[in-house]
């Protein structure tokens, strides 16, 4: 367990002090093997961006289309940043062939607000969906539902990718989800507005037949429900794609569609007009001050992070690199350690933080949940920096009663009325995840660094357990290989690739942004007013 070490006591908060030595040989290794790792996230993901056909992108940008991403450019504020999400989903599953899985998601500006965009890739696979896909559009959805944000969708798709329709198509969180979320956004009065600018074809024609407001571009957005060799084949219909749901047939018969757009850049400029006129809704009130930089390089959180998560995090140095001016106002230092809490400032915002120094015992989980009903109370958004091996296991602890006292961390979390922002820095196990605003508590936000791991429990306990489970007079020979087999499985499952491939977070990002990803994520979930705090029943 680390203990924390100020540098002096100021009249309004103590200041953290590292007790780094930055030529100590451990500092020098664990930032090299932290660069490489981070290194390897990033080429990973300019691959991935630039993965693409140079056949299927000259056909897309003959048809006079733009891409994915330039439309996104167009589409916010000049020289504002995209915020994108999930940029790895489905890394290294289906061969590599749906890179980001076809879709990008993220939030940008447009008229300075911060706005959902949902853009189908149409060079990966006809903008077709797998299951990474829909994952990625409900979760953009739910952002949008969960922060009162505007949402766009940009739609260039061909609907459901066939082969995979198991998976995508019948079940409650499949591509029908899609639709019934937007009628979930509408009665919230959450603007929703599509621009087709390309294929949107059977089910996905209710993107924009369910959206406030739409836009199609001519000669190469089309809608229908079926196209025309369904037509022809259902009830031996001939007919064109102009025909059948091109712009014009939607602009000027159907009504499906509300402005016909000359191209995409039109289109798009469409698009702000509609933006111009939304009335801007004022946000939740959250004291901020203006920005201090830590006292301390944010870089240096590369030699602060350990390549075995068996050494531990020091928590207070990681905090002392994020927080503005390094100031943190410990609440309850001295007690139960192994959990620490306090306020802080990120980018001048007024946050909690609430951060693992070990593992979780009955006290560490009274003093989060005290800690969080304070923050409920006082209308202060949390951050939830997760490095858990979980709870304390034992007779000692069971008879203490630590499935109570981790049920109130848990509920309290659960029930938080406030911003909730996780970044995995470490470990991800167990309860642990659970009580630390894992993506099952709903965290507005969910960020993993390159290091980070998460399962229900490390390779070598689960080796263990599932050894001793099936272990019924086996060679001890068999069991070693049985170990090794669970072990490797285990590290690949628990990877952050891993876990950003299947959309459990929100994305892999280097360390030393996390302070403006922060920021973001706060500024972003302040558009909600944060509702009355509520308690469910806590255990005594
Ligand atoms: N399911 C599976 N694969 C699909 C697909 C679908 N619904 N739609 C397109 N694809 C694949 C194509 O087979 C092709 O794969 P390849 O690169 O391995 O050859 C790739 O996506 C690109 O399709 P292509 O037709 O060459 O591109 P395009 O830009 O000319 O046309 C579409 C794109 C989407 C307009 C066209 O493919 C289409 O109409 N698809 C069928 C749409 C449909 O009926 N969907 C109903 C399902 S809900």
């Amino acid at each position: 367990m680390f203990t924390k070490r100020l540098l002096n006591c100021s009249k309004s908060m103590d200041v953290l002090k590292t007790r780094i030595n930055l030529r100590s040989e451990e500092f020098v290794a664990n930032n090299e093997y932290n660069k490489s790792l981070n290194k390897r996230i990033q080429d990973i993901l300019n691959e991935t961006q630039s993965k693409r056909d140079g056949d299927i992108l000259e056909k897309h940008k003959a048809r006079g289309k733009l891409l994915a991403s330039e439309r996104i450019r167009l589409l916010i504020d000049r020289d504002t940043p995209f915020f994108e999400l999930s940029s790895l989903a489905a890394y290294d599953q289906y061969d590599n062939q749906f890179p980001g899985a076809g879709i990008i998601t993220g939030i940008g500006l447009i008229h300075g607000m911060e706005t959902v965009i949902v853009a189908n890739d149409a060079t990966v696979k006809g903008g077709t969906y797998v299951n990474e896909t829909i994952k990625k559009h409900l979760r953009a959805q739910e952002i949008a539902l969960q922060n009162n944000l505007p949402i766009v969708y940009l739609v260039d798709s061909g609907g459901v990718f066939l082969p995979e329709q198991a998976n995508v198509y019948p079940d409650k969180d499949h591509f029908g989800r899609i639709f019934f979320n937007q009628a979930k956004l509408s009665a919230e009065r959450i603007p929703q507005v599509a621009i087709v600018m390309g294929s949107c074809t059977a089910g996905g024609a209710y993107i924009p037949a369910m959206s406030d407001e739409s836009i199609i571009v001519k000669g190469t957005g089309s809608i229908f429900l079926a196209g025309p060799p369904l037509v022809k084949a259902a009830i031996g219909e001939v007919v064109t794609v102009e025909e059948l749901g091109g712009a014009v047939v939607h602009t000027s018969i159907s009504g499906v569609v509300d402005h016909l757009a000359d191209n995409d850049e039109d289109a798009l400029r469409i698009c702000r007009d509609v933006f111009d006129h939304f009335n801007k809704n004022p946000k939740q009130n959250v004291d901020r001050i203006e920005i201090e930089e830590p006292l301390y390089l944010i870089d240096e959180i590369y030699g602060i992070i350990q390549p075995s998560l068996k050494k531990g995090i020091d928590m207070y140095e990681i905090i002392a690199r994020l927080v503005d001016g390094s100031k943190f106002q410990e609440f309850k230092a001295n007690y139960a350690q192994s959990i620490i809490t306090g306020f802080a400032r990120i980018m001048g915002y007024n946050i909690g933080i609430v951060a693992n120094n070990g593992i979780l015992f009955s006290e560490s989980a009274l003093k989060a949940t005290h800690f969080i009903e304070l923050c409920c109370s006082r209308s202060i958004p949390i951050v939830f920096l997760q490095n858990i091996a979980g709870f304390m296991v034992g007779k000692e602890y069971e008879h203490k009663g630590i499935a109570k006292d981790g049920a109130k961390m848990i509920q309290a979390g659960a029930n938080a009325n406030v911003p909730k922002i996780t970044i995995i820095v470490g470990g991800s196990y167990g309860a642990g995840n659970y009580a630390m605003a894992g993506r099952a508590y709903e965290p507005n936000f969910l960020f993993m660094w390159p290091n980070a791991k998460i399962g229900v429990m490390g390779g070598e306990q689960a080796s263990e357990v599932l050894v001793s489970i099936k272990q019924k007079g086996e060679s001890s020979n068999k069991n070693t290989d049985m170990k090794h087999e669970i072990l490797q499985r285990f590290e690949t499952e628990s990877s952050a690739l891993y876990s950003t491939s299947r959309i459990w977070d929100d994305g892999i990002i280097d360390p030393i942004i996390t302070r403006e990803v922060l920021a973001l994520s706060i500024s972003i979930a302040l558009n909600k007013p944060f509702p009355e705090p509520k308690t469910g029943v806590y255990r005594m």
